[in-house]
């Protein structure tokens, strides 16, 4: 089974997906964590060219094939094998961000990045999706706050610098994108504190899980 966990800067979907792995623990079932972009080698080294702030001018087809790489290297050495060993992969942003920040929000056809993802992954698509929604302003001003405390890289601060309106249009983009699959996603309001996003998502997994 594969569980995706998205939603903007500072939503709290990394802080909730180690609750979800302790529930895990708890009931002994298999699972791998992973994350976009940087979840191989090589998807490591693509990732610092990605948010390294330092590269405002990529080209935004650049930064779509950039991400489409990283997720075919991703899928091929980290997901599909953890999928066919029967682990429940729980993976930090896939797909769906892509189409949010470089479809919706950069403003790139959203049409041609789904054709792209059918022809370099099969259109490997997840059981479960996690939206975790918040107003920007709040998520923003979260993710800043990790930041100065250094609970998260300076160097990586390419998306978090973007205007705040570009934040509401990832935010719409997921929420669009929810509202067309809601078999596959489940919308989690984030705006509250950890403890209670923490209780939908048990109870979101129990469900999933049949348990
Ligand atoms: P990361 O530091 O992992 O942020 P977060 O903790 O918020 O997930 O950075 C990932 C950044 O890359 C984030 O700003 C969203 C962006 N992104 C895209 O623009 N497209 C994509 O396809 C993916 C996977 C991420």
């Amino acid at each position: 089974m594969f569980i995706t966990f998205e939603g903007i800067e500072g939503s709290g979907k990394t802080t909730q997906l180690k609750h979800a792995t302790r529930f895990l623990n708890k009931i002994n079932k298999p699972y791998i964590v992973t994350r976009e972009p940087g979840g191989t080698d090589i998807g490591i080294q693509i990732r610092s060219i990605l948010l390294n702030s330092k590269n405002k001018k990529i080209d935004a087809y650049a930064e779509l094939l950039l991400y489409v790489a990283d997720r075919v290297q991703h899928a091929k050495e980290v997901i599909l094998p953890a999928l066919s060993a029967g682990k429940l992969v729980l993976c930090d942003r896939y797909f769906d961000a892509t189409t949010a920040y470089q479809g919706y929000a950069r403003g790139l056809d959203v049409a041609l990045i789904q054709k792209l993802h059918q022809l370099m992954l099969d259109n490997l698509t997840p059981d479960l999706t996690l939206l975790f929604d918040l107003p920007p302003k709040v998520g923003l001003s979260r993710a800043w706050k990790q930041i100065n405390q250094k609970a998260r890289s300076a160097a990586e601060t390419r998306f978090e610098e973007e205007a705040i309106t570009f934040h509401e249009k990832v935010r719409a983009g997921y929420l669009t994108l929810a509202r067309a699959d809601p078999k596959r996603f489940k919308i989690i309001n984030a705006a509250p504190g950890e403890n209670q996003v923490r209780g939908a998502i048990i109870k979101t997994l129990k469900k999933m899980l049949n348990l």
